[in-house]
């Protein structure tokens, strides 16, 4: 046993005897042993390359696509432009939930709210966000326990400052496509039509808790939470 500590202490001392520690700097070119493709053939940004046949080394973007970071440009909203069942995010308040630089209110006029909408919205919801926000819309859904010690912050949709005029529903729209924070976005598994049909519903939930709560009240145990005052 005290060979080995001995070997390997020793073994340590020369090793960093032939590499130098860490964080120790020096002027000679070190030791490559292998060069990890430290030095390949490349192109440096804005400089010309003979590889091309216009000369450019950078090259322009193909024609009809967009490099990651830049928007494709929006269509003014009154061009109406809405695909059903579309997964675009742009063009109309259908498709993305905004009037101009605003998020908008109420269902767009390619939806129409009746009882197939609702059943719809119920059924998308129970699939698509039942398990995080439950049933109820309380957040306390089956994936509650797991993760963190059930300290998920998962939103509760009863919440008053999700109530319908503080937060308009292209906002519930802009959440459901892209996700907030530690939610991810749903925008490429769920058709625009789907989702508003889920905000439809969800919008149907909150009310109806507001008037379950309405109905006891005066009778309800003494709540243990603040409420929002009524407004
Ligand atoms: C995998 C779990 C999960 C699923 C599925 C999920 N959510 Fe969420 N959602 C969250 C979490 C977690 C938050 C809190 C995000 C935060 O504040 O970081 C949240 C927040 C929200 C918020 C509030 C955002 C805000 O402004 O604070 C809304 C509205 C919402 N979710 C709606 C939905 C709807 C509608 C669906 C179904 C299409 C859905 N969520 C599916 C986990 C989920």
């Amino acid at each position: 046993m005290r060979y080995i500590i001995l070997a390997t202490i020793l073994g340590g001392l020369l090793i960093v005897g032939m590499f130098g520690s860490r964080g120790h700097k020096f002027n000679e070119t070190p030791v490559e042993i292998f060069n990890d493709m430290d030095r390949q053939a490349r192109v440096n940004a804005q400089s010309s390359s003979d590889f091309f046949s216009d000369g450019l080394g950078s090259r322009e973007p193909v024609e009809g696509t967009f490099p990651i970071g830049f928007s494709i440009p929006d269509k003014p909203f009154s061009e109406g432009d809405a695909v059903e069942d579309g997964f675009s995010l742009v063009g109309t308040y259908f498709n993305s939930g905004r009037i101009g630089d605003y998020y908008g209110d109420g269902l767009p006029k390619e939806v129409k709210l009746d009882k197939n909408l609702l059943e719809r919205g119920k059924q998308r919801y129970g699939i698509y966000c039942a398990v995080c926000h439950a049933e109820s819309g309380d957040g306390n859904g089956v994936v509650r326990p797991f993760g963190n010690g059930g300290q998920i912050p998962i939103a509760n949709l009863h919440e008053a400052r999700f109530a319908d005029t503080s937060y308009p529903d292209g906002e519930v729209f802009s959440v459901i496509t892209m996700g907030k924070g530690l939610m991810g976005g749903y925008g490429g598994s769920i058709p625009a039509k789907d989702r508003w049909a889920i905000i439809a519903y969800v919008r149907a939930l909150q009310k109806a808790k507001l008037d379950s709560e309405k109905t006891v009240e005066g009778n309800s145990p003494a709540s243990t939470e603040d409420k929002p005052s009524e407004n």
